[in-house]
């Protein structure tokens, strides 16, 4: 369990739906006790990328290697089980189940007993206290900061090693972006390796170590995030250094 060790190393990833291919060179690495911010234009295959990673969409060429393990064709439930926990995009909670309910379907995966069960949540509740203090009310009376904070804390309920995160900062108010952000910072100091995909690029990059920036489905810019300027990203997003 050593802070830095490689959790999981994308090497040349291919990628994409059906005879689609969007993915076409993607690299980036995540280590233990660290956060990975994957940034990029709306339609650069970030989403796409974080698929193959967690196993719903296959991958055609390159590799994922998770603990030193290749992972090729190792079904997503197999990567949950093995500490792999995937937020999708647009905070994916059953609004209907009350936000206990909704965080004892996240410990499913673990066969842990009740009691277990019970301890895990609250130690969701001492991270995230809102979910606490609303503990039995319907998932869809939060605001989406809290939703998104229900659907972080749900994917914590698996005991993941390498959690993936797209986008939770979506549609969220500035300050309640600082404050999901706060929240996934504090995550590194318990041992998790992060991923993060994010549109909040001066957020993600105070709270990240290493930074990857994808563009047309391939890896246009990668390094440790102090080594990485906003007019480098500036450049990489816009294309203003190549402009003629
Ligand atoms: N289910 C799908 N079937 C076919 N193409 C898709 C699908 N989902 C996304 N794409 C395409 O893949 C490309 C990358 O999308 P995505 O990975 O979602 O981008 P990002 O997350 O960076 O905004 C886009 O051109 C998009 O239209
Ligand atoms: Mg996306």
């Amino acid at each position: 369990m050593t802070s830095g060790e490689l959790l999981l190393e994308v090497e040349h990833l291919q990628t994409g739906y059906g005879d689609l291919k969007v993915v076409r060179d993607v690299s980036l690495t995540v280590r233990r006790g660290e956060i990975t911010v994957l940034l990029g234009r709306n339609g650069a295959g970030k989403t796409t990328t974080l698929r193959a990673i967690t196993g719903l969409n296959k991958t055609y060429g390159g590799e994922v290697r998770y603990l030193g393990a290749k992972l090729g064709e190792v079904p997503a439930h197999r990567r949950v089980a093995r500490g792999m926990s995937y937020v999708q995009e647009g905070k994916r909670v059953f609004h209907e189940l009350t936000i206990e309910q909704n965080l004892l379907l996240g410990g499913f995966s673990t066969r842990l007993k009740k009691r277990a069960l019970l301890e895990a949540v609250s130690e969701i509740y001492e991270f995230f206290p809102i979910l606490g203090d609303k503990r039995a009310l319907p998932a869809a009376s939060m605001s989406g900061g809290q939703q998104q904070m229900l659907a972080i804390g749900q994917a914590l309920m698996a005991k993941p090693q390498l959690l993936i995160l797209d986008e939770p900062s979506q549609g969220l108010a500035p300050s309640i972006v600082k404050e999901v952000m706060e929240r996934v910072h504090a995550l590194k100091a318990m041992g998790l390796g992060i991923l993060l995909v994010e549109q909040a690029v001066q957020e993600s990059l105070e709270i990240s170590d290493e930074v990857s920036v994808v563009d047309m489905g391939r890896t246009i810019l990668a390094g440790p995030a102090s080594t990485i300027s906003l007019d480098q990203l500036q450049d990489a997003y816009f294309g203003v250094g190549t402009a003629s």
